[in-house]
């Protein structure tokens, strides 16, 4: 069964997934580079200098398994891309995507194909609908939902999300998009684990429980004596 799937989601003590305002100069606005800068350490990210401990086995599982990435506009460039005919990401040539890309927009516009396997394809469409054509293009592979935080609640509030990955950063930003906001009782839907690093962030994963007709049998709480 093709998974949904969101890995290295990065995120304040405070929920922020960015902070504002998003430009060309700050992608993440006042917040900088401070998210991700556990990230930048790591192997997965440096192939040369990174470490290989254990933030890096983590960011590691970003990519095995994914067919298909869905991203919202944010993402995709800053506020405005829609305008500038030659836009094609931040990424470059040869985007780290490797897979078809579909940028959730309400201005959509054709696809492009880049170097590397990234098709990036822009729809206007719900996120069950765009869950689905993203599906039928990762050919029996997961679907990871690659955010910013808009793109991520809203999969995660409509059900659709069974694996969250999310890294905690002990920096409060005050400000921003956040994560959290909407999903009250969200550990009902989830089981949570959380494990901290020695570079000091909590990497928090959120598994989706099965839904009650397909978990197994409860086990019955043993008879009085
Ligand atoms: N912390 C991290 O690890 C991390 C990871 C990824 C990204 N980011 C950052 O997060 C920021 C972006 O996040 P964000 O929350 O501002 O925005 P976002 O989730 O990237 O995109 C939201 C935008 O996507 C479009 N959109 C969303 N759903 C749509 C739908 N169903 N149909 C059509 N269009 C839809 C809309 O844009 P339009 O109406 O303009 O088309 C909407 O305003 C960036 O700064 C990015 O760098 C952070």
């Amino acid at each position: 069964m093709s998974l949904t799937r969101v890995h290295n989601l990065s995120i304040s003590l405070d929920g922020f997934a960015t902070g504002e305002p998003q430009s060309l100069e700050a992608p993440f606005g006042h917040a900088g580079e401070r998210l991700h800068t556990w990230m930048f350490a790591t192997r997965f990210w440096d192939a040369e200098t990174g470490s290989l401990g254990v933030d890096n086995a983590i960011a590691e599982r970003h990519g095995p398994g994914i067919g298909a990435e869905i991203m919202g506009a944010n993402k995709f460039g800053p506020p405005g891309w829609q305008d500038d005919p030659d836009w094609q990401g931040w990424w470059g040539p040869n985007p780290p995507f490797h897979s078809p890309t579909f940028v959730l927009t309400h201005r959509p516009r054709s696809s492009i194909e880049m170097e590397g396997g990234t098709t990036f394809h822009f729809l206007d469409a719900a996120p069950a609908d765009a869950l689905e054509i993203a599906q039928r293009a990762a050919e029996g592979k997961d679907v990871r939902i690659g955010g910013g935080a808009t793109v991520v609640r809203d999969f995660v509030a409509a059900g659709l999300v069974d694996l969250l990955h999310l890294v905690q950063v002990p920096i409060v930003l005050g400000r921003g998009v956040r994560v959290w906001d909407g999903l009250e009782a969200l550990e009902d839907a989830y089981d949570i684990e959380a494990v901290s690093t020695p570079s000091g962030v909590t990497h928090l994963t959120l598994t989706r429980k099965p839904p009650p007709e397909r978990a197994g049998p409860r086990l019955s709480a043993p008879a009085p004596a």
